[in-house]
């Protein structure tokens, strides 16, 4: 039995974990883990890589994690040719362009948008609700009413190859979308989906965001997990930072981001959070994985990166300097 005095005695050492930065989960303690060197940004996918490249170039001046993270997340926003992000993505079922995003920096403030239309760049939008509002998420047409309130200019971003492909599918009319299985699409397109890009800065500050349109041919309304915070992204500039991509359901079942970042705290590395974070999802089956991409990529504070997935193909860019570095996630299944 648990006495008035050891309960204190308990408290004072618990609450001084805490201080610590670190708590007490599963019974092991996470143990010191310094800063990062020097600067580091690291994105999902290979299109990362022109994201990075963006970051870099604020990271290497000094710049803030928050800034870096920004900048290079608005580069797959921009392009046309990236299917999954912003302009050019593919729309839902019913031919909207609808984009989810948010952002998320070393002092926990955050912002997202979600089922966004007309704009490019929502990860912009998310930071503006972050500083110039008092809220966290907002949706739909509140969201592009706030957009456009603040200077951001609307656009179709429906693109003509995005136009024809949708069209080719309605005449299938069948909602299976398969995000991030390569050359899964009819005609043998990719369909990988959402920019994750995190980043350390040179005063060893972490910042995240995330930004995507989606699974293609999703239900009108459907919002997925990029815009929840803790769920498509989370940082905890005492721990690390972790963002996700893929099915979105399956991440938002489990609040993926935030569960990777709380395996680090335990004591996790990066890549073994991810993995149990993973393995979580799949105990909460059954369903038919074979069909479903998840992936996770995590930051430590010490600049130590990791990522997992459930499927093979998931490839992830790093950079702390002029070049980066690709990688292939290991993989569950
Ligand atoms: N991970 C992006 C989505 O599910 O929408």
């Amino acid at each position: 039995m648990i006495t008035r005095r050891d309960f204190l005695r308990l408290s004072t050492l618990f609450s001084g974990a805490a201080l610590a930065g670190g708590s007490f989960a599963g019974g092991r303690s996470p143990g010191a883990v310094g800063r990062a060197e020097g600067p580091l940004v690291i994105s999902t996918w290979d299109f990362g890589q022109a994201a990075n490249a963006a970051a870099w170039g604020i990271l290497a001046q000094g710049g803030t994690a928050l800034d870096a993270v920004e900048a290079g997340a608005r580069v797959p926003e921009a392009d046309p040719e990236n299917q999954s992000v912003g302009l050019g993505g593919r729309p839902d079922r019913d031919g909207h362009v609808t984009l989810d995003a948010c952002i998320m920096d070393a002092k926990g403030r955050c912002g997202s948008v979600a089922a966004l239309e007309h704009i490019v760049h929502a990860v912009s939008v998310a930071r503006a609700v972050m500083e110039r509002t008092p809220h966290v998420m907002l949706a739909g047409e509140g969201a592009l009413q706030f957009a456009l309130e603040q200077g951001f200019a609307k656009h179709d971003l429906l693109t003509e190859k995005s136009r024809r492909e949708w069209q080719e599918w309605l005449k299938e009319a069948r909602y299976r979308p398969v995000p991030n299985i390569e050359n899964a699409l009819p005609g043998g397109g990719r369909n990988h989906d959402t920019i994750g890009i995190l980043a350390v800065d040179a005063a060893g500050d972490l910042g995240g965001a995330c930004t995507t349109s989606g699974l293609a041919y999703k239900r009108h309304g459907r919002v997925g997990d990029s815009p929840i915070i803790g769920a498509g992204l989370y940082v905890d500039n005492g721990v690390g930072a972790a963002t996700a991509t893929g099915v979105g359901e399956e991440v938002v079942r489990i609040v993926g981001s935030h569960t990777v970042v709380e395996r680090m705290r335990a004591g996790d590395t990066p890549e073994e959070a991810c993995k149990q974070a993973l393995e979580r999802i799949l105990r909460l089956g059954p369903k038919a994985w074979r069909d479903v991409q998840v992936g996770f990529l995590a930051l430590r504070r010490d600049g130590v990166v990791g990522a997992y997935a459930l499927q093979d193909g998931f490839t992830y860019a790093v950079r702390s300097g002029p070049v980066d570095e690709v990688r292939r996630a290991p993989h569950l299944l």
